[in-house]
């Protein structure tokens, strides 16, 4: 593989589930900062696979752009990845998402999530990479009684294996920050939305409905709370922990103030100018009733500041969704 020119404090950075929601939105922001970026992704099926390869021939653009395809459950593949250049910082965001598809699909999250991600530290510290920056998610707090949550409470009662996997993860980067000097930071996620999100996700599946005329089913009658959070104050929150190393942290990335679903569910009807038809129905098992993000953390040692309204989030939502899907 040719090795590119790169500009002058520019790094190589490698960012896993490049193809994904949060990686390609990630990788972008990457390459329009001039560091070379390698992407990796296994372009899988659990969602649309069109809307990964729609995502990565925008990332392609890019001539400090280089794609792997391949499943980092494979060690082969990842030492070929790992020997082809120098990287410099690992953003590891490849995994297999989702709460409830893992109550039916158990085995992809231990390979995906737990394999694959001992798997990139095993490869970091063969080659001596040390900065790392990986997804957790607001799913380690579970049915967390005391809000807001804080990256301080104890998150011993995952109530899904998506959520065990994460947690999981958190005490790996620590004992290889201990073990072997790496700095890692990890980030919870709290439901994160916005142009080029996840199909499989509430605000994709109620617009597309919407649009149609359709009803839409809202679990928990619409009364759960979710600290929503726009893809852009995430990448922020990225990006800043990438410029900002330690030893080893762990970082709420949430909005910190959430919203009823029901109220989330109107900024859609606005958005699209469409009357909302609901069929309220219970909660689903695995699902939380409320996630709500202490960011003070993250705030103080990031300067972490989301600034994206709900409305606004939307409706650049909506907005993509309409010229991409032409609706
Ligand atoms: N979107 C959210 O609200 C949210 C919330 C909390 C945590 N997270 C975490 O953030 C990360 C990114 O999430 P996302 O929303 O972008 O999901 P996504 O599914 O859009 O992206 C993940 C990408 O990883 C790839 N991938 C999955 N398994 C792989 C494997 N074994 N080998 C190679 N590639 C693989 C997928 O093809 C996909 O493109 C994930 O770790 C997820 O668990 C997301």
């Amino acid at each position: 593989m040719p090795v590119k020119k790169q500009k002058p404090n520019t790094q190589t950075i490698l960012v896993t589930g490049s193809a994904g929601f949060i990686g390609f939105h990630t990788a972008k922001q990457l390459l329009e900062s001039g560091h070379h970026v390698i992407g990796m992704d296994n372009f899988n099926i659990y969602y649309d696979y069109t809307l990964k390869e729609a995502r990565n021939a925008i990332l392609e653009d890019f001539p400090n752009f280089t794609l792997y395809r391949g499943n980092i459950e494979d060690i082969e593949f990842l030492r070929a990845v790992f020997e082809s250049h120098t990287i410099d910082k690992v953003i590891h965001l490849a995994a297999q998402a989702g709460v409830r598809y893992s109550i039916e699909n158990p085995h992809v999250y231990i390979q995906s999530n737990i394999v694959g991600f001992i798997n990139i530290l095993e490869e970091m510290k063969r080659v001596g990479i040390k900065d790392f920056i990986f997804a957790s998610s607001s799913s380690v707090y579970g049915e967390n009684k005391k809000v807001p949550f804080s990256e301080m409470d104890r998150v011993d009662h995952p109530i899904s294996l998506y959520a065990a996997t994460k947690k999981s993860n958190e005490k790996m980067a620590f004992t290889y920050s201990h073990l072997h000097g790496m700095r890692c930071t990890g980030l919870r996620f709290f439901t994160v939305y916005g142009p080029w999100g996840r199909p499989d996700m509430a605000l994709f599946k109620f617009t597309h409905k919407v649009l149609l005329g359709e009803e839409i089913e809202v679990y928990g009658h619409g009364r759960m709370m979710r600290d929503f959070t726009y893809i852009d104050d995430i990448v922020s929150g990225i990006i800043r922990s990438l410029e900002k190393p330690a030893s080893f942290e762990i970082f709420n990335l949430g909005r910190g103030e959430p919203v009823k679903l029901n109220d989330f569910i109107k900024a859609i009807g606005v958005s699209t100018g469409m009357k909302v038809k609901k069929k309220k129905l219970p909660m689903q098992p695995g699902d939380v009733t409320k996630t709500y993000a202490d960011i003070s953390k993250a705030k103080k040692k990031l300067g972490y500041k989301p600034k994206t309204s709900i409305d606004e989030g939307v409706k650049n939502f909506v907005d993509w969704y309409r010229e991409y899907y032409k609706r």
